[in-house]
């Protein structure tokens, strides 16, 4: 049998079942256990569970490995820098991958502008941190972010995030000054225009007047440090914002002196097609916030923005402990590398071209697939019980990621509503690896949905 999948053992098998009672009772349920599965090795695209079976990874580690599970360039750079130091702390004693990776950073994001970046552990830390500086460079309290949101789980991140459960439910009182504003999910609009669905680039919020009005019932724009945005959702389900209500809403910052904060946690690296989302926008955000596939695998996230904006907080008013640690920074070195010499957003681009045709050709033959969307390779479905009345399908959802785990992929879902299929895949698995994981993905979408007639 041909392929990368290996299924010695159902899924999850008596290994995998071992390990995770004895999670259960050593961890608290409140971290999820999305898939019931162990891992012990992992490669490329490639899961080895603690039973030998062998599952193609379509979540890579929630977008973290758009360059592979340990791709060589990132192995080598960890290795190497182990052998010289793990841990000096940067803020105590400098060291050159710090500042080589703060160098590269400025170069590569967006804008030509002169940049400063610092570094910490995980994406929720930079959500904090560039929200602290634009406080403090503006000398405003109020900070708005978009519904369907997600921004963390720390206390300010969980805050800006929309979805309630399970990220908000009965942790508050939450970070004050946090203000809400409509997401263009075109899909699902609420907004006056027609909602028919469209994702072409025209919105009907996307207009000074409407801006005005939604400000007019949410915050004093003069009292806003920032917005921040994720150009497209990722935890809330892969809906990418049409570029003329970006550009509405980034003008109607810079009029109010309002900075402009890119989440491009999940978007960044590739992922989109470019190697960050703000390049399909034509978008120079005052500061960019990056995590995840940064580091091919380890902790790290990056607050890059403007210079006179990152260097208005006062000497040791930013930092921590483990920020920048060295071998997080030569892993984050090694992935840009590697997305320069192996062209991985244009491969990604090619790639999620591949995954939309699929998935298109599916919603025309299954009813139950009521919108596909995404740029790049950050693609996605949304699944509804009803295509007029486009209610989520939650349980069909989870059924057809439970089919495809069993039949050897691992796929995720997102959404508000939990009724979205994402793919992050890792960007450098083969064409064969990505035919081989759409075809059990196929088969799992038939067990779940049931093959229907072609729509007319
Ligand atoms: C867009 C976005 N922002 C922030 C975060 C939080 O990152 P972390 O889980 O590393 O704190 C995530 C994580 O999924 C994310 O997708």
């Amino acid at each position: 049998m041909s392929g990368v999948i290996r299924l010695q053992t159902e899924i999850p098998g008596p290994n995998s079942r071992a390990l995770l009672a004895r999670r259960a009772r050593a961890v608290p349920r409140g971290v999820p256990a999305v898939t019931p599965i162990a891992v012990v090795h992992a490669d490329g695209a490639v899961l080895t569970d603690a039973d030998g079976n062998r599952l193609i990874d379509f979540g890579g580690g929630i977008g973290v490995v758009n360059t592979g599970h340990r791709h060589p360039g990132v192995v080598q750079a960890v290795r190497e820098q182990l052998d010289r130091f793990a841990h000096v702390c940067f803020p105590v004693s400098t060291y050159e991958p710090y500042v080589e990776l703060a160098e590269r950073l400025n170069r590569v994001t967006p804008g030509s502008h002169e940049k400063r970046t610092f570094l910490v552990n995980s994406g929720a830390e930079a959500v904090e941190n560039a929200v602290k500086v634009a406080r403090y460079f503006t000398g405003r309290q109020a900070v708005v972010c978009l519904e369907h949101g997600f921004h963390g789980r720390t206390n300010l991140a969980m805050a800006l995030t929309s979805k309630v459960m399970p990220y908000k439910k009965g942790f508050g009182p939450f970070a004050p000054e946090v203000y809400r504003i409509p997401f263009p999910y075109c899909y699902r609009c609420e907004a006056d225009g027609p909602a028919d669905g469209r994702t072409d680039g025209r919105c009907c919020m996307a207009s000074r007047e409407r801006l005005e009005q939604i400000f007019a019932s949410t915050v004093d724009p003069d009292s806003v440090a920032a917005i921040i945005m994720e150009l497209e959702l990722g935890e809330g389900g892969f809906v990418p914002a049409p570029k003329e209500y970006v550009d509405a809403l980034a003008k109607f910052a810079r009029d109010h002196g309002i900075l402009f904060i890119a989440d491009e946690i999940q978007t960044g690296f590739g992922r989109t097609g470019k190697l960050f989302a703000s390049e399909h926008y034509g978008l120079v955000p005052d500061i960019i916030i990056t995590a995840k596939s940064l580091a091919g695998g380890l902790p790290l996230a990056a607050v890059t923005g403007r210079a006179d904006v990152l260097e208005a907080p006062h000497i040791g008013g930013l930092g921590g402990t483990y920020g920048g640690n060295p071998l997080a920074c030569a892993a984050a070195i090694a992935v840009l590398d590697a997305m320069e010499a192996e062209r991985i957003p244009a491969r990604a681009q090619r790639t999620g071209d591949r995954i939309r045709a699929q998935f298109r050709e599916w919603a025309d033959q299954y009813p139950c697939i009521g919108d596909v969307r995404g740029l790049g390779a950050m693609v996605a479905m949304e699944l509804v019980a009803d295509r007029d009345t486009r209610t989520p399908d939650k349980a069909l959802t989870a059924r057809v990621l439970a089919g495809a785990l069993t039949r050897g992929l691992l796929l995720l879902s997102a959404g508000t509503y939990g009724n979205v299929i994402r793919v992050l895949a890792p960007l450098t698995a083969e064409d064969s690896v990505i035919e081989e994981g759409l075809a059990v993905f196929g088969a799992a979408l038939e067990a779940a949905a049931g093959r229907a007639p072609a729509l007319a």
